[in-house]
């Protein structure tokens, strides 16, 4: 932990267990005047308007990463950041993506006209053979009658591994699988290395019509799998970064981020709309005020690919630089009317600085937040180069997360300001230029308890 960084712990009365007593005399409640006053400077400015405006301007359709939507709200979140006087860098990556290519089926000669995807994975191949019932394709499913056949699996009970490698050690020569109980669509299924088989993916309602036919008379399926596989795209980090007052600067650097992309078929109003705007106000506000930190506001690309922005930006720290970010933010779905209470997530499930200064920053502005262990976000990537970091986000979640529900009208300004108004709190409270001659004055807040919590997401 740098200098810095322990000081604001001591001045915060978080380390208080190796204090002498007469530095902790007297201090304020939490939530009292003197504690509100402390943050007014960054608290008193966020705007729950302009909060919910910029949610409004990203979540008009899906900003799914390596799409136009991707590149619309990259440069709206560029022209955000320059507009409050920003040096804005945006840091492209590749991933990979994989594509679905043509699939087609048809069952008798007759064209299939229900959805087809291609499970990832799956060879280019054209199969024409008897169609066989294999079940949910347990061990005990398969049977060698799928020999020179294609199976018809139905979702769930088996990895899709197992499934897969259940009909393939029988012979089959394809698979169609439908979708599970109680879900909707036909996005889904991967293959796995060393499985050559051409597979694809239908809804549960198409599926479940097939087995019926299936019963009464012998049908014969072609599978056609044409032009799948992987493709390379582009996706961007959002970089604005505040220097630290020039005659103050400790050589310290916070990072406070969300991510920007969507699933394919969502607007992302709470995931991660929220989180970017935050990412945004907060911006607006510290570019008024001097620190003596350097502060790094990022919004990331393909989150929602496997943290593929957050990884790429922790990776492209030198280690020195890795070594000077004492903090990392992470907003990510912190809107929602529908959602629990605020909650800071850390991947190892431990307090950190950040959870502490969260959880300070809490009482002082609204109530003590607890903590808990999660990863799923892109805190992971900074976590894993060592630094403290955590995930600000509320739970249990909304259901239609990651659903085109996931819309403006159920954004609550309310969430959306305090849960701004603790990160800034937060972040201010490292990177404020008086921070160690605050340590003795009556004004620091005093020690808070914030406790482990695993409630359900
Ligand atoms: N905002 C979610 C994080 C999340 C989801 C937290 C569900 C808790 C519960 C994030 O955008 C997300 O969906 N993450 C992915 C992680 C991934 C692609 C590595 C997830 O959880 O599926
Ligand atoms: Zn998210």
């Amino acid at each position: 932990m740098s200098k810095k960084a322990m000081t604001v712990l001591l001045s915060a009365g978080l380390v208080f267990s190796s204090l002498p007593s007469a530095v902790l005399a007297d201090p304020p409640p939490a939530g009292s005047p003197a504690d509100q006053a402390f943050d007014n400077k960054v608290v008193k400015k966020i705007s729950a308007d302009r909060l919910f405006e910029r949610v409004r301007d990203l979540s008009q359709s899906p900003r799914e990463a390596g799409t136009q939507g991707e590149w619309q709200a990259v440069q709206y979140i560029k022209e955000q950041f320059e507009s409050y006087g920003y040096q804005t860098e945006l840091q492209p990556f590749t991933f990979q993506e994989w594509e679905s290519g043509q699939p087609s089926i048809s069952i008798n000669d007759t064209p299939f006209t229900g959805g087809i995807h291609t499970f990832y994975g799956s060879i280019n191949q054209n199969v024409e053979a008897p169609l066989y019932d294999a079940g949910l394709a347990g061990p005990e499913d398969v049977t060698d009658e799928a020999d020179g056949k294609i199976a018809l699996i139905e979702r769930g009970g088996y990895s899709f591994y197992e499934k897969i490698q259940n009909a393939i050690d029988h012979g089959a020569v394809g698979v169609i699988m439908y979708n599970r109980e109680g879900a909707s669509g036909h996005t889904f299924g991967y293959t796995y290395d060393g499985q050559k088989i051409p597979a694809a993916a239908i809804s549960r309602e198409e599926g479940l019509k097939l087995a019926e036919r299936i019963k009464e008379e012998p049908l014969t399926a072609n599978l056609a799998i044409q032009g799948a596989g992987t493709v390379d795209k582009t996706s961007y980090n959002v970089i604005a970064t505040m220097k630290a007052h020039k005659n103050k600067d400790t050589g310290q650097i916070v990072t406070i981020g969300a991510h920007h992309d969507s699933v394919a078929d969502g607007p992302g109003a709470n995931d991660d709309a929220s989180g970017v705007s935050g990412v945004l106000e907060l911006a607006e506000i510290m570019a008024k005020t001097p620190t003596d930190t350097e502060l790094r506001f990022m919004t990331f690309g393909a989150e929602e690919k496997g943290l593929v922005g957050s990884y790429h930006y922790a990776d492209s720290l030198s280690e020195p630089e890795a070594g000077r970010i004492s903090a990392h933010f992470q907003m990510d779905m912190i809107g929602s009317r529908d959602s629990g209470d605020l909650i800071m997530f850390t991947p190892d499930g431990n307090k950190n600085l950040v959870t502490d200064l969260g959880a300070a920053a809490g009482a002082r502005v609204a109530e003590v937040v607890e903590y808990g262990q999660l990863g799923r976000s892109d805190h992971v990537p900074f976590f894993e180069r060592g630094i403290p970091s955590a995930l600000f986000i509320h739970a249990p979640l909304e259901p239609w997360y990651h659903s085109p529900e996931d819309t403006l009208d159920k954004i609550s300004r309310e969430k959306l300001k305090e849960t701004t108004e603790i990160v800034g709190a937060a972040v201010y409270q490292i990177a404020r230029p008086d921070t160690p001659a605050l340590e003795n004055a009556r004004v620091a807040p005093g020690p808070v308890h914030y406790e482990f919590d695993d409630r359900p997401l």
